[in-house]
């Protein structure tokens, strides 16, 4: 499929317009490299997984780890989510410093350790402390800023006024998780509350929540005229999901499935993990592959996942 890319401005664009979701626990560094390079070409952005901003700022420092080394097969963005607008434009500021190509404010986290701190989704109840904490941010940091957004935190009835606050305070881009804070991770996601965005703002909107097929992604763009489409869960299901959106084509065969994991196991060991670290995450993505059917596992599922290290789970895999 060909859509036209999502310029930003300042020489910012999302091209294809197909982003990978932040998603904490997930998409570190290993797992956007990975998605970049088995997807080559098909995905228009990444972003790291939420950074809590509290007090004092975040230093560049401690934010350049997360930051994917350059050059950068697409944009990458950091992501953001406090409460305080003078922490957060500070963070900010730090996370061009440390190399961020844009920066993101989640205020989309239902997780009640955020939201009872009044960070994350607890926002979309305040929209005009949202307002302020984009502006400030907004004003102070010199690269394009976007935000995310459920689209409400128990009815959708404030989507529309969110929208435009987010517009108002110069984001650039806004993306719309279409579950309401209440809904978690429920399905189906009513994409028409992505439509209601697109029709209140400007700004591109990106929709988000349940694209998880290449038919899906193509009917989120149909049905709702937004200007990009984000992948969450689905990535982890299908980790080619981008590319066969773009070049229609078979699921990925089993050997190019124990290839993905083992690379990603050698790049999170690169990356300074444990062989149990990494024991997590690829139990984590086993669960996916299984559920999505692109590695069905079935009755030895439940051992693989007592396997306490990353070499040990790979080698199990392995056709004996
Ligand atoms: C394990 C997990 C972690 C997530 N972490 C973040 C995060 O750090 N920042 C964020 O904005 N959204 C986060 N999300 C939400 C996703 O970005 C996305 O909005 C949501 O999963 C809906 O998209 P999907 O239906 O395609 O998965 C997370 C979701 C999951 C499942």
């Amino acid at each position: 499929m060909t859509r036209p890319g999502i310029d930003l401005g300042d020489g910012l664009r999302f091209d294809p317009p197909l982003l990978l979701a932040p998603m904490e626990g997930v998409t570190d560094r290993s797992f956007r490299g990975l998605i970049l390079d088995r997807n080559p070409g098909a995905v228009g952005a990444t972003c790291t997984e939420f950074i809590r901003v509290t007090a004092p700022p975040i230093p560049a420092r401690r934010l350049a780890p997360e930051l994917d080394p350059r050059p950068r097969a697409a944009p990458l963005g950091l992501q953001l989510m406090g409460n305080r607008p003078d922490m957060m434009a500070a963070t900010a500021v730090h996370a061009a410093e440390a190399g961020a190509d844009y920066v993101d404010l989640n205020f989309g986290c239902p997780a009640p350790r955020v939201y009872q701190h009044c960070a994350g989704s607890a926002l979309l109840d305040d929209p005009p402390a949202l307002e302020r904490l984009l502006r400030a941010v907004v004003e102070a940091c010199p690269l394009p800023v976007t935000a995310k957004i459920r689209a409400g935190g128990e009815h959708d009835g404030g989507l529309e006024d969110l929208a435009r606050r987010v517009e108002q305070a110069g984001a650039r881009l806004l993306t719309v998780h279409a579950r309401l804070r209440v809904e978690r991770y429920q399905d189906p996601a009513d994409w028409r509350r992505v439509e209601r965005a697109v029709a209140a703002v400007s700004i591109p909107v990106v929709g988000n929540g349940g694209a998880d097929s290449p038919r899906s992604i193509e009917s989120m763009f149909e049905r709702t005229g937004c200007a990009g489409v984000m992948v969450g869960r689905g990535a982890m299901a299908d980790p080619w999901i981008f590319g066969r959106w773009r070049r229609p084509g078979g699921p990925a065969s089993r050997p190019e499935v124990l290839a993905w994991l083992g690379d990603y196991a050698a790049s999170m060991e690169r990356g300074g993990a444990t062989p149990v670290h990494a024991a997590g995450r690829l139990k984590q993505m086993l669960r996916a592959l299984d559920a999505a059917g692109l590695l069905p596992l079935g009755p030895r599922l439940p051992a693989l996942l007592r396997l306490k290290r990353a070499e040990a789970i790979l080698a199990d895999l392995e056709p004996r």
